[in-house]
């Protein structure tokens, strides 16, 4: 295959067949087609799209390049969920040990954060002794024992994603919907899952700024999982104002736990039972039961053994990870909190260190948000809007004054 000439197909808007995309992606797993040609295809591949059919294609080639899980005869139901990222989105510590409590078996293989949004990976390592670097036999001993794994991508897992991913990130060509689907779709579908829920974002703390970028991205990846076989539901939801009042790495395992303690706030309950109510086969009644009786706490608790934790840290996140400084802001004006706006919130989470600008950069567990101020709340002048928790005074003002600019008050 000449790849320069593929290369100038799809540049020209042609439909390239799928074994032509599955040679492509196999020498480029390999090493035989170098980084410089696969930045060209992205960059046609941004400008021209994809048809379904070659998506389908892309997502086969990238999930067939490593290992996908299998399981023994007679499993229970496989499901996962996956989110397009969000401020604050911490759902997936919840409803994985939540949804193995109903009997399916949850192999959730998550990423780091990278950005303004935060990464599931990050947020469980703030567990001391939390190990996420588990190979595929271990993860699949795992939920035979307590149905639910929460693990990072291996060096056998999508590598071929894994390479394309780091060359998009400084090329130009992550937000294409093409990229974006092949790219999340054979993580997933490399799980060997029956059902998926996705949770597509949009608004300012979001990959997809629009309701309608959400619903393409939702429809492209729905198509390719139908054409794999596997059941995937989407929901649409607005990435406005982060989700709940917590963000920052350990301040958003402790909201975590609060919500499998059956409290946390409602915006982050109710989703958690939006996304879980699609791949379970109880009801939402049931679902609640399990959030406040303790069952889905104890999952965790039990996850949290396995992956070499120890539950009774968990208590004692605040104390572990206490950071330097811990303030309020105040607000200076009464009204109604008519705005907060997601983006920004991340942004400020991202300077205190909560979040990484390159992938090589390390996380800090104790900075961020909590006890933040949600829209159509009242509020008066001299109520706290939230809690800073920074390691020094310098980053205290920075936040302080993003904070600031975030939140919105209408008297
Ligand atoms: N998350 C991924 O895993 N891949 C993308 O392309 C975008 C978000």
């Amino acid at each position: 295959m000449h790849i320069p000439t593929l290369i100038a197909r799809k540049r020209e808007g042609e439909q390239l067949s799928p074994r032509e995309i599955e040679q492509l992606i196999e020498g480029y797993t390999k090493g035989e087609v170098p980084d410089y040609q696969m930045s060209a295809f992205a960059m046609a591949v941004f400008f021209k799209g994809m048809t379904p059919v070659e998506i389908a294609a892309l997502t086969r080639a990238m999930m067939d390049s490593g290992d996908c899980f299998s399981y023994p005869d007679g499993h229970p139901p496989i499901v996962d969920k996956h989110s397009t990222g969000g401020i604050g989105d911490k759902v997936s510590l919840i409803l994985a040990p939540l949804v193995a409590c109903t009997g399916c078996w949850v192999p959730m293989v998550s990423g780091r954060g990278l950005g303004i949004t935060g990464g599931t990976l990050d947020k469980l390592e703030s567990i001391p002794g939390f190990n996420v670097h588990i190979g595929l036999d271990q993860a699949v001993s795992q939920l035979r024992e307590i149905g639910v794994v929460m693990m990072g991508q291996t060096d056998r897992f999508c590598p071929a994603d894994k390479k394309l991913y780091s060359l998009r990130d400084v090329t130009g060509t992550v937000p294409s919907i093409a990229l974006i689907t092949a790219s999340i779709m054979s993580k997933k579908l490399a799980e060997t899952l029956d059902r998926l829920v996705l949770d597509v974002k949009f608004g300012s703390g979001a990959f997809m700024q629009t309701r309608e970028d959400a619903e393409a991205l939702a429809a492209s990846m729905i198509a390719v999982g139908l054409e794999m076989g596997v059941e995937v539901h989407a929901v649409l939801n607005p990435m406005s104002e982060p989700l709940g009042r917590a963000v920052g790495n350990s301040l958003e395992v402790i909201e975590s736990i609060q919500t499998l303690d059956g409290g946390g706030p409602s915006d982050l309950r109710e989703l958690v039972l939006d996304l879980s109510e699609k791949i379970v086969s109880v009801t939402r009644g049931e679902l609640i039961e399990l959030l406040d009786n303790g069952t889905a706490r104890r999952k965790f608790d039990q996850l949290v053994a396995a992956h070499g934790g120890n539950s009774a840290d968990l208590p004692r996140l605040a104390e572990i990870h206490q950071a330097p400084l811990i303030r309020e802001v105040i607000a200076t004006a009464g009204g109604v909190v008519s705005k907060v706006d997601a983006g920004l919130v991340g942004q400020a989470a991202l300077q205190l260190g909560a979040g990484r600008s390159k992938a090589s950069d390390g996380v800090d567990f104790a900075v961020g948000f909590d006890q933040l101020v949600k829209c159509g709340e009242p509020i008066h002048a001299g109520q706290p809007v939230c809690r800073i928790h920074a390691r020094t005074a310098v980053d205290f003002d920075m936040a302080e004054a993003m904070i600031e600019k975030a939140v919105t008050i209408k008297p």
